[in-house]
């Protein structure tokens, strides 16, 4: 198994697959993305990976199994074949089962629009701002049996401003989020980390 190998879930527009697939041309993120997988097939992240020339690229339609488990186990064997090490969601709307999470268990990582443990969910953006936090931000963290809950990788910070609409909140998280994954994904497979308690401690 290449340990820099991974794998990419986005369900959706796919930007951080793009910035990610830039970094890694411009040689500033020393994994190579073997695979994505989407469960739409309108997303375009699909269509990202296809032009960037990634070796795999998969719509696994939901519709095809009969429950999230079975679902997860067809991602799962895709991912197994292809080699991957790493798990890495992008924008990946489903919750995954707990069998997925257990056949993973430690390399599935995923990426949040909030500074958790505040806003988890489906809409981190929108529940910060309705909340009316001064700061908000992303968070890169490992994926574990709660829901937006697992140990902490790293964070970013941006400011609410006062004519801030979702939009331009978002706006402003996804430019940390571009720089934050990449980053992030060439410290774990460069440096390493243990888990301490609930801690991520970097090795380096
Ligand atoms: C990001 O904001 C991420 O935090 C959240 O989903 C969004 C995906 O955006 N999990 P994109 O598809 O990468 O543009």
């Amino acid at each position: 198994m290449n340990a820099k190998s991974i794998v990419v879930m986005a369900s959706g527009r796919g930007s951080n697959l793009r910035v990610l697939l830039d970094a890694i041309k411009r040689g500033e993120c020393p994994v190579d993305v073997h695979l994505v997988i989407s469960d739409r097939a309108d997303a375009g992240a699909l269509a990202i990976a296809r032009q960037a020339g990634v070796a795999e690229v998969l719509h696994i339609n939901p519709k095809d199994y009969a429950d999230r488990e079975e679902y997860d186990v067809a991602c799962g064997d895709a991912i197994e074949a292809a080699g991957c090490q790493w798990v890495v969601l992008a924008g990946y709307m489903r919750i995954l089962s707990p069998r997925f999470v257990q056949r993973f268990a430690g390399s599935i990582i995923n990426i949040h629009p909030a500074l958790l443990p505040a806003f988890t969910g489906a809409d981190g953006v929108g529940d910060a701002l309705k909340y009316g936090v001064k700061f908000s931000g992303c968070t890169v963290h490992l994926v574990d049996d709660v829901l937006d809950g697992g140990p902490i990788l790293a964070q970013a910070v941006v400011p609410v401003e006062d004519n801030d609409d979702y939009e331009s909140l978002h706006q402003r998280i996804q430019a940390e989020e571009h720089l934050l994954y990449p980053a992030t994904l060439k410290r774990i497979v460069e440096d390493g980390f243990y888990i301490k308690g609930r801690r991520v401690i970097w090795r380096v």
